[in-house]
């Protein structure tokens, strides 16, 4: 069985301020600091330290070796990543004092996947292999219909939620991981009760995990359903929590894992990369996750 994660790849522009900037303010930022990100690639990257092998899938811009660069140091395998002359998908984000953040998504290259190169790359696919996908990139809907076509099982962040989720047939998906805000914006509701519940009986065959940040993670399926709390660290960055968790929770399905032991990893490794700055660089590898948790 094959893991693919067709995603994004972002470079991460993150420059420290006092506050999160307001509407006509200027402010001066005390620090800049240029990471490796996208939640493709922190996913992939994420999943890799989790001890998965995993392909990924995706377009990087001129600027994009600092990207694949990344990949390799993790191990992510880059045989399908392609490159083009234009601008490189990028972000701009802002880091608090309390560690809080907000995130300007530039897509450039991310948004240039032509059905033909998503075809190309399924077909190396098979029933059975793992596909992740989050809404960074272009023709999602598409990827998922031909993925769902070959018999892959597909797993969805659908996150940054918008109206090209909307288009999507998530009736495909066996996999959901997202977070409250996401939940909100799927079911209309807004307590994670809620959001469970009409999850479950859109999509009674699928798993969800739903994301809740200092409240923790549930887990719900046909059968079953768990809930994990916290690690409480000091944070200085939680950008890539949200990937590191889905990374981890994911290898620790493929690993075949129980749902609590792999609540639990994915708990700790998000806990462990809030503690540090940057995307890429701040998600730990399963040695450390596995070491923290026997200190506990
Ligand atoms: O989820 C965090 C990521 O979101 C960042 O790395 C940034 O690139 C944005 O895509």
């Amino acid at each position: 069985m094959k893991v693919l994660n067709y995603g994004s790849l972002n470079v991460d522009y993150v420059y420290s301020v006092d506050h999160i900037i307001v509407g006509g303010e200027t402010q001066h930022s005390s620090k800049l600091e240029v990471f490796s990100g996208g939640k493709g690639l922190n996913q992939s990257i994420a999943l890799a330290k989790a001890g998965v092998p995993v392909y990924h899938a995706g377009i990087v811009g001129s600027d994009g070796d600092i990207l694949l660069d990344a990949c390799k140091e993790a191990g992510v395998n880059t045989k399908y990543i392609r490159r083009l002359p234009v601008k490189g998908g990028h972000t701009m984000i802002q880091v608090d004092k309390n560690a809080q953040n907000c995130i300007l998504l530039f897509g450039g290259a991310n948004q240039s996947l032509t059905e033909e190169y998503i075809d190309e790359v399924l077909e190396h696919f098979e029933a059975g292999d793992i596909l992740l996908l989050q809404n960074e990139v272009n023709k999602l809907d598409y990827i998922i219909d031909r993925a769902y076509d070959r018999k892959l099982v597909v797993a969805l962040n659908p996150s940054p939620y918008n109206e090209k989720i909307e288009v999507c047939d998530l009736s495909k998906i066996s996999i959901f991981l997202l977070n409250e805000i996401e939940g909100a914006q799927i079911t209309g509701l807004t307590e994670p009760d809620d959001i469970l519940a009409s999850m479950r009986k859109r999509f009674p065959e699928a798993k969800i995990v739903l994301t809740l940040g200092k409240d923790g993670a549930r887990y719900s399926d046909k059968d079953c359903e768990y809930e994990q709390p916290i690690f409480p660290v000091k944070a200085v960055d939680t950008t890539a929590a949200g990937d590191t968790f889905t990374g981890y929770f994911l290898a620790g399905l493929i690993r075949g894992m129980e749902i609590p032991d792999i609540l639990r990893m994915s708990a700790k490794a998000s806990s462990i990369a809030v503690t540090r700055n940057g995307a890429v660089q701040s998600i730990p590898k399963r040695e450390e996750v596995e070491a923290a948790l026997s200190a506990d």
